[in-house]
């Protein structure tokens, strides 16, 4: 049994204070529910404040990128070691926005999996294709380019330390969710897939999360699917009662 996984992706929103206050208020809802695994990613600024608030708490920490030095001039960047030092657990590598907006590759996403790994930190690898990609009939074809392309020379070892996260990105932040049977055939693909590259049993042990506006309100349709494990969420993330909701429905 896949325990599953619910992270918040607060992306560019929440300063220092607000941010401690967000997870002051997930974590003394999110105390009293068991057997899902619960991560709050803020922006870097924020990892200290949310590390002290959720101290003690079942929630974790994860970050929303890492780069693959260890150190040096690399101006704007963040090193595993230093996301380890504020206690992180979880990072978001490859997010549609940070391939969109940051030329985050295959090859780049790569990197930064094989040095989070490294760390000893468990990466969650952002996938999915764009509406166009969609209409076209290639999201298959992309998505499994992608995961090939995150998971190159990953051993089997640490590929059970992943996990996955599909996301449409005509789904994110819009409103418009993948139905529950777009989600599940993707993921289904993608879970036969990883078991091409390692084997069933790693396959059948990686969580794959479903991101694109999960709510609530959608949240126990899509998480009832056999092979969706959790959920990557942005908006309904930053408001408590929202992202306890979809805990609750996990
Ligand atoms: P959303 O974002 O829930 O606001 O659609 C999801 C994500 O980008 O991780």
């Amino acid at each position: 049994m896949r325990t599953k996984i619910i992270a918040g992706n607060w992306k560019m929103n929440k300063g220092i204070n607000d941010s401690k206050a967000l997870a002051a208020s997930i974590v003394e809802k999110a105390n009293s529910i068991n057997g899902v695994d619960i991560v709050l990613c803020p922006t870097y600024l924020s990892l200290s404040s949310v590390a002290e608030a959720i101290k003690g708490s079942n929630c974790k920490l994860g970050a929303q990128d890492a780069h693959w030095e260890d150190d040096g001039a690399y101006t704007g960047k963040i090193s595993v070691s230093m996301l380890k030092e504020a206690g992180v657990e979880y990072v978001i590598l490859g997010h549609s926005e940070q391939r969109q907006f940051f030329n985050e590759t295959d090859e780049t996403v790569n990197k930064k999996v094989v040095k989070v790994l490294a760390a000893e930190l468990k990466p969650i690898i952002c996938v999915g294709e764009s509406l166009e990609q969609r209409e076209a009939e290639k999201t298959e074809e992309v998505v499994i380019a992608q995961v090939k392309g995150a998971y190159a020379n990953i051993s089997e070892e640490d590929a059970q330390k992943t996990v996955v996260a599909y996301e449409p990105i005509w789904a994110i932040g819009t409103g418009k969710t993948a139905s529950t049977a777009q989600a599940q055939e993707v993921h289904a693909t993608i879970r036969k897939l990883l078991a091409e590259l390692y084997s069933q049993s790693t396959a059948d042990s990686i969580r794959i999360q479903y991101g694109g506006s999960m709510k609530p309100e959608n949240a126990k349709d899509l998480l009832s699917q056999p092979d969706i494990d959790g959920g990557l969420i942005g908006g309904a993330a930053l408001k408590p009662d929202s992202f306890i909701g979809i805990i609750e429905a996990a």
